[in-house]
């Protein structure tokens, strides 16, 4: 059987980060592209000598031009520019809306059967932009945010309680950003609610609220102490592991900006919600009754997600 083929559009911090761990994980081949040249052709001979230590088959490769992702089973797209100090995802707009552009024009011609995984920000509304301009379906076309989102809160509160990272679930709704709505009453330690837990006394619920808004604010404190770029680890597994979901039809149930068709009372708007990841792409959105509180969290983080793909059409009228 031949190998999987992944294309990474972006071969920069996580774009490598991402090469690197296809290769580790043994998931297939790796195309990566850059508009920088010998970038993509750089990282990807120096994880190929990486492959005889570490004992993966997987061909790297890197081009600067689209033809060399044809045929791609999955494109993770990272293309863009990340944030520095002081600015919010949503300052990266106007220059990222002009990339997803290009990206979508080459995923048309050369990979129309991907399954895209988009983690440029700001997220939500660059993969709903990406998703029209590539003109794919949209259960082949994904944000990575809610993961990476719920892998924070995850770790926070294993940090808290002392108990390791793999016996605490997590996950989040809504946009990436601040307005995300970490979900405690359905996350976890070994199927024990948060709350309980809190009236287990292992934690208080200022204590969880500090939590929740570490967790939202995640991705600036790495900001803060990078100062040159945002986070890469962590983006990076977190994709990886929807493209796993993907590839080995693992219909696992993942926090993924998917596009919603009336669920949620949302249509037509990318939205962090728990969904189904198999060989399909995204199988199933999976709607979940969420009280008045979370439901109003919800709507204010639908809006600012509207807010912002409002923008892009403002900038790009044929995205309406
Ligand atoms: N087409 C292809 N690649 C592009 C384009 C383009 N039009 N414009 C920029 N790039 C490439 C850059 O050359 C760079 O190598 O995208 C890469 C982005 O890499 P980094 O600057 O290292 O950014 P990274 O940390 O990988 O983050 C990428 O993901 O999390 C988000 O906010 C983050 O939007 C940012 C994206």
């Amino acid at each position: 059987m031949a190998r999987n083929k992944i294309a990474l559009i972006g071969s920069g911090m996580i774009g490598g980060t991402l090469a690197h761990l296809v290769g580790l994980k043994d998931l297939g081949d790796v195309v990566l592209f850059d508009i920088a040249e010998g970038l993509p052709q750089g990282k990807g001979l120096d994880i190929a000598q990486s492959s005889p230590v570490d004992g993966f088959d997987s061909r790297l490769t890197g081009v600067n031009d689209y033809a060399g992702i044809e045929g791609a089973d999955v494109c993770i797209v990272t293309a863009g520019v990340p944030r520095k100090p002081g600015m919010s995802r949503d300052d990266l707009l106007g220059i990222n809306l002009k990339v997803m552009e290009q990206v979508g024009a080459g995923l048309k011609k050369y990979a129309p059967k991907a399954f895209v995984i988009c983690i440029t920000n700001p997220l939500d509304a660059m993969v709903w932009a990406l998703q029209k301009f590539s003109g794919l379906p949209s259960s082949h076309v994904v944000g990575m945010a809610g993961v990476l989102d719920s892998s924070r809160f995850r770790y926070f509160l294993a940090e808290e309680f002392k108990v390791s990272v793999e016996d605490v679930t997590a996950f989040v709704l809504g946009g990436h950003g601040d307005s995300m709505v970490p979900m405690i009453r359905y996350s976890t330690v070994a199927g024990i609610p948060l709350p309980d837990l809190v009236k287990m006394g292992w934690t208080s619920k200022e204590k969880l609220d500090q939590i929740v808004q570490r967790t939202r604010d995640g991705g600036a404190e790495i900001v803060g102490l990078l100062k040159t770029g945002s986070a890469y680890y962590a983006p990076a597994a977190s994709a990886i592991s929807m493209a796993e979901a993907y590839l080995k039809d693992k219909k696992r149930v993942l926090p993924c900006a998917a596009h919603l068709s009336g669920q949620y009372g949302v249509k037509g708007t990318y939205v962090g919600v728990p969904v189904v990841i198999g060989a399909g792409g995204v199988e199933r959105v999976i709607e979940i009754d969420l009280s008045k509180a979370e439901q109003k969290m919800f709507d204010s983080s639908v809006a600012a997600v509207q807010g912002l793909t409002e923008a892009c059409t403002k900038i790009a009228p044929h995205l309406a």
